[in-house]
């Protein structure tokens, strides 16, 4: 299951397919909600497309991994290799980041083609205390290199004190978070677009 969340509309730009991947399972998540404002605030040649499948996917184990991944997997891996870049919004448990976003990261770290290999990837995420998850993103940052993907550089879009943020509709109140965010995403979109020649070579 995914959802479809922008349109690209193009503006001169080749288009962009970016997945987004939320590592909370929880209905209300903030940082689920805070992928679908980054969505909403994408420039028009990205079309967003969400992962929505994180609680299917079994407990890596590497007895799973017979002549094919088990389905969920494979469909996961199938929906990353089909982006051209990745937006994770990273929950914060413990300083650390949940296991259930770990999970999913080690069935997309494994041969063949791991799908992230090369792939830009933006980390963003929210937090209900003060430092807004900006630890659990370093711990995504280090696996992520180790996994070959490009991490965006710079600061962290990391907001604290998520419950303030937020409306009961899980919107995000404040226009100074939308144009941070929207310039974090425009920003990654232009590195994707120096980097995806490259990287094609
Ligand atoms: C096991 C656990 C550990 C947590 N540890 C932290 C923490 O280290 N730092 C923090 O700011 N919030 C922590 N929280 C609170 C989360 O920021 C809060 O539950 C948040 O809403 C989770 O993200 P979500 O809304 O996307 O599910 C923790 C929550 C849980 C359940």
């Amino acid at each position: 299951m995914y959802e479809e969340v922008a349109e690209g509309r193009g503006r001169g730009e080749p288009a962009l397919r970016l997945a987004g991947l939320s590592g909370s399972l929880r209905c209300a998540s903030f940082n689920s909600a805070l992928l679908r404002e980054a969505a909403m605030l994408a420039p028009p040649h990205a079309h967003f497309v969400l992962y929505g499948d994180l609680a299917e996917l079994p407990h890596y184990n590497e007895d799973l991994r017979g002549e094919a991944d088990p389905a969920p997997v494979a469909d996961m891996r199938a929906f990353f290799a089909a982006a051209d870049a990745v937006v994770i919004a990273c929950p914060e448990y413990n300083r650390g980041m949940p296991g259930v976003l770990k999970n999913a990261l080690d069935w997309l770290s494994r041969p063949p083609d791991p799908p992230l290999y090369g792939k830009c990837v933006l980390l963003i995420g929210t937090a209900t205390g003060g430092m807004g998850g900006a630890l659990a993103q370093y711990q995504v940052r280090q696996v992520l290199s180790a996994m070959g993907a490009i991490v965006q550089p710079g600061r962290e879009v990391a907001l604290p004190y998520a419950a303030d943020h937020f409306t009961p509709e899980l919107r995000l109140r404040q226009e100074s978070d939308r144009n941070f965010l929207r310039e974090a995403i425009e920003r990654f979109c232009a590195l994707c677009h120096t980097v995806r020649p490259l990287v094609s070579l």
